[in-house]
């Protein structure tokens, strides 16, 4: 199969999960993170950029040639404070790169997309669907992230190109390893399956939803999160 996935923000957690789920089902793969080298037999290109830096992935996208199937948008960062002591600083980078980052990509890539039908996949989060205590920037990021999602769906629609959020519940990273070990167990208690999810997990929804056995399921946002709902 010579059919490109970008997959954004690769270098470890749930997105090289992704870009290995995806190698191994056949297609090419880009990626880049901010810093962190690539895994090795993952990738067909790789570089090291900061997502919400627009020429650079601009400039990403240019060495990409051939059909760009799918983009996976799972860059992203946490910033957590309780809205009193939040400061503005942490506010504007989390929009930076959750927000921002993803409109970068989906301009550098929107173009190519239209040409192959391809798939827009976009990772939010249920704080995003619900809200979480601590995650005023995190959740306004994903929310909005979730908006912008179904609106590319109504616009490229009828270009046959498909546009699917997916939002994670708590999964087993470094971005979720800096939650208190105390919380996490209590956290746990609240997960109808009582534990957190794998990367493994949410990486298969991913290669399911850019199939053709998802050619149907557009404008929406799925939820891998073990049925937790703050
Ligand atoms: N882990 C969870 O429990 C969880 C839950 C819900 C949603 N998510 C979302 O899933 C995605 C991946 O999360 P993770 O847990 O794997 O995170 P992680 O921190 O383990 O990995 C994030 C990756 O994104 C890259 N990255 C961060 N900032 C970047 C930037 N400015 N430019 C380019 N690359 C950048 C990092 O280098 C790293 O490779 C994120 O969007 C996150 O919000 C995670």
């Amino acid at each position: 199969m010579d059919k490109w996935v970008v997959v954004t923000g690769a270098g470890r957690g749930i997105g090289l999960a992704i870009a290995r789920e995806l190698k191994n089902a056949g297609y090419k793969v880009a990626g880049f993170s901010r810093s962190t080298d690539p895994a090795e037999g993952v990738f067909d290109y790789y570089d090291k950029l900061d997502v919400s830096d627009f020429e650079a992935v601009k400039n990403f996208a240019s060495k990409i040639e051939g059909e760009v199937w799918a983009i996976v948008n799972n860059a992203g960062i946490t910033k957590d404070a309780l809205f009193a002591r939040m400061t503005e600083e942490d506010f504007d980078k989390v929009i930076a790169v959750n927000l921002k980052g993803v409109f970068n990509v989906c301009k550098a890539f929107e173009a190519k997309l239209r040409k192959s039908k391809g798939v827009i996949v976009n990772i939010t989060s249920i704080s995003g669907l619900y809200g979480n205590v601590g995650q005023a920037n995190y959740a306004a990021s994903k929310s909005a992230l979730i908006g912008f999602t179904y609106t590319l769906a109504k616009e490229y629609g009828r270009y046959g190109v498909r546009a699917v959020a997916v939002a994670p519940g708590l999964i087993e990273t470094d971005m979720s390893a800096k939650i208190p070990e105390k919380i996490k167990e209590q956290m746990k208690s609240m997960i109808p399956l009582k534990r957190f999810g794998k990367v493994e997990e949410v990486a298969k929804l991913v290669r399911f939803l850019i199939s053709e056995d998802a050619s149907y399921i557009t404008g929406t946002c799925i939820e891998v999160a073990g049925g937790f709902r703050f």
